[in-house]
């Protein structure tokens, strides 16, 4: 690369990561070797909010909410209602949430959940009934292989019907391959595997469909989107389990892709990516996106940089996933940066606020909400 190419940028106070002008309206980040667009164009033709633009396409588009941020904040509230078609609780269903002691379940805050989606007119999904991570304190104490199994079924069985006939879909299993792990067919090494042996999952599903005849019933899976070798291991992987579900009837509907990504790193291939989402569409499950975010972690500090190379992912993205018809439903995990899990779990070394979702800390649309809308203007009817 020549001297005039590898012109510094004039923004100040790289976090991580090196960017480099290749052109005068171009930037080219290491180590991912990503070149951005700045000059690109976000425009957005009239005033309608994600929720119309999506639904104008028969398709879903909604976030993940804290019951605390959402009750104390009515910007938040405000914002929720206009954008948002779908809720679903960031934390409140999960087993540490729902279950101070072994045989009490809270339903609280949930239900406040609940209650906001069913107020506004939106649809409500769950999040979710078995998981490696968010258990009680006590699970270690009290769960073994002899009753593993009865508090997989009355978890399910109690917090389903709680909600049966009022939920649009539940993520039953979340995150169950680990191809790192070493265990058989890629399965994640989890209490749930330990004490039951790779039948939990299917056992989770029917277990779900009996107590919620209704709801969708969504394997939820990430790092599936980049194409590096592990997300490859693990997409095939993912589809092994998919198929094999599937071919033993049990009641699956859909895949939810995370879809946590981030700016500096993977390097997507639409051509891979479009090819797993067919393979899934033909075992006729649906796919959702189910908690779409860009860290911006290592990028330069420049805001309006930040803003722009993160606008460019969300419509990279978006626009190859959209385009596959068994895609219902888009949505983020949050909806402001005021309120994002990413700064607490990869926040910038500058200290500066990372700016990951559609609206910024004060709920005003950024370019990542023109790059949604643009993406859901332009896809295809479902
Ligand atoms: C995260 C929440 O956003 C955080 O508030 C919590 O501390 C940890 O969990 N994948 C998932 C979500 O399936 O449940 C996680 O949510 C984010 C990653």
């Amino acid at each position: 690369m020549s001297r005039r190419r590898l012109l510094y940028m004039g923004v100040s106070g790289f976090a991580g990561a090196l960017a480099v002008a290749v052109a005068k309206d171009r930037l080219l980040i290491y180590p991912s070797q990503a070149v951005y667009n700045l000059k690109k164009d976000f425009k957005v033709v009239g005033q309608s909010s994600l929720k119309k633009r999506a639904a104008a396409k028969g398709l879903i588009y909604g976030a993940a909410f804290g019951r605390d941020f959402l009750a104390s904040d009515k910007k938040l509230q405000a914002s929720t209602v206009r954008e948002c078609g779908i809720l679903v609780p960031e934390n409140e269903l999960k087993w540490d949430a729902l279950r101070p002691t072994p045989d009490k379940f809270d339903f609280t805050r949930s239900d406040w959940l609940a209650a906001f989606a069913r107020t506004h007119k939106m649809l409500f999904r769950g999040h979710t009934l078995v998981w490696y991570q968010q258990l009680p304190q006590w699970f270690k104490e009290v769960v073994n292989r002899q009753n593993a199994e009865k508090f997989l079924v009355e978890h399910i069985t109690t917090v389903t019907k709680r909600y049966a006939g009022r939920m649009h879909s539940w993520d039953v299993v979340n995150e169950a391959i680990e191809p790192d792990d070493g265990q058989q067919a890629g399965l994640r090494q989890s209490p749930w595997l330990q004490f039951l042996g790779a039948d939990y999952i299917e056992l989770a599903y029917r277990v779900a469909a009996q107590a919620d005849p209704k709801a969708m019933l969504v394997y939820n899976e990430n790092a599936l989107e980049y194409s590096g070798y592990k997300e490859e291991v693990k997409r095939t992987a993912v589809l092994k389990l998919l198929e094999r579900l599937k071919s033993r009837g049990t009641p699956i509907h859909a895949l939810g892709i995370q879809s946590h990504l981030v700016a500096q790193e993977g390097a997507l291939n639409a051509k891979k990516l479009r090819s797993f989402l067919s393979d899934v569409a033909s075992l006729g499950l649906k796919i959702l996106i189910t908690e779409l975010d860009v860290s911006d972690q290592k990028l330069p500090s420049n805001p309006a940089v930040r803003d722009r190379i993160v606008a460019g992912i969300y419509e990279d993205y978006l626009s190859v996933v959209l385009d596959e018809k068994a895609v219902i439903a888009v949505l983020n995990w949050g909806l402001s940066d005021r309120h994002t899990w990413l700064s607490t779990f990869t926040p910038r070394s500058d200290g500066a606020p990372v700016r990951p979702l559609p609206l910024d800390s004060s709920f005003k649309p950024k370019l990542a909400w023109n790059a949604i809308a643009r993406a859901f203007d332009q896809a295809p009817k479902r």
